[in-house]
């Protein structure tokens, strides 16, 4: 068994199968920038090397697979960096995770939201454990989801829920997921990473090679400019007061009171 430890993120390889651990707890897995680089990092490596057959991500703690990019971090952030934000973001994880030649399933062992939940969306296989809750928070603070969530959340469940889900900033539990096919399967906590094990063990039946080519022709058929879109205004709304009043509100632990009366 290989073992590599990042500063955030656990790394291991056990029977073939590579295990991410995202391991923030305290702020509940939060994806900052140094936690970005490193899950870019780790999940190349396990790409790469040829005895790692399945990746499995999941969320240190039983709180949280992750809950969302580190509002801390952005918060003060103006568009341009807004907008590279979002970028840089895709092209280090969200992006590059939904193209790994490796089978990836996001094990989402609590709250998944905002870069959560597009982390999980842009992993290949999701399974979640009855106590876990998913969501886009994003317009609560002022913001839109900008690691693929608008393009890839419709995609997987339809354009109906997912719109329903962007505009309420609501949560689902995981019954609900599987019923929307967000998830494709649901077990107690701690049966989680067995569960997770026994479908890639499932996985590595198969050919690698196929299933390689499989995952870049499912692929093919959404890459849609959308992306492009959701960069670009999710930098925009890093110029708003909104945007100032949502993370402001997030930090000092209130209701945030936007001004609804602005032009649109
Ligand atoms: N960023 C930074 N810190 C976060 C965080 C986040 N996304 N989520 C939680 N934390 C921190 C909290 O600030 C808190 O830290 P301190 O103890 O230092 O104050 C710690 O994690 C524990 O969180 P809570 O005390 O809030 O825990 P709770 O049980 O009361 O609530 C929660 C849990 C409902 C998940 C709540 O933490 C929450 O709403 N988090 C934010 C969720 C969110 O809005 N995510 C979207 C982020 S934006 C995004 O992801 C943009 C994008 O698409 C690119």
């Amino acid at each position: 068994m290989n073992t590599k430890a990042y500063k955030n993120v656990l790394v291991e390889i056990s029977n073939k199968i590579g295990f991410i651990t995202i391991n923030r707890p305290k702020q509940l897995n939060a994806l900052n920038k140094e936690t970005i680089e490193e899950l870019h990092e780790a999940f190349d490596g396990l790409n790469l090397d040829c005895n790692v057959r399945v990746i499995i991500v999941t969320g240190s703690g039983e709180k949280a697979f992750v809950a969302g990019a580190d509002i801390k971090e952005f918060m003060n952030f103006d568009e341009q960096q807004g907008r590279e934000l979002a970028a840089k973001g895709q092209e280090l994880l969200f992006d590059f995770v939904e193209n790994l030649t490796t089978p990836v399933i996001a094990a989402i062992n609590g709250f998944a939201l905002g870069g959560g939940l597009e982390l999980a969306l842009a992993s290949h296989i999701r399974i979640a454990s009855s106590n876990a809750k998913m969501g886009l928070p994003e317009v609560s603070l002022g913001v839109i989801p900008g690691y693929g969530g608008t393009q890839r959340l419709a995609q997987i469940i339809g354009k109906g829920r997912a719109m329903d889900m962007v505009l309420s900033a609501e949560m689902i539990d995981a019954e609900t997921a599987l019923q929307y096919g967000l998830v494709t399967q649901v077990c107690q906590q701690e049966d989680l990473i067995q569960t997770a094990v026994d479908k890639a063990r499932k996985l590595m039946r198969n050919s690698t090679q196929a299933q390689a080519f499989a995952i870049k022709a499912v692929n093919s058929g959404y890459q849609k400019n959308g992306f492009e879109t959701e960069k670009q205004l999710f930098g925009k709304a890093f110029t708003t007061q909104d945007f100032k009043e949502g993370t402001t509100a997030f930090v000092e632990r209130r209701k945030p009171n936007f001004n609804n009366t602005a032009i649109k």
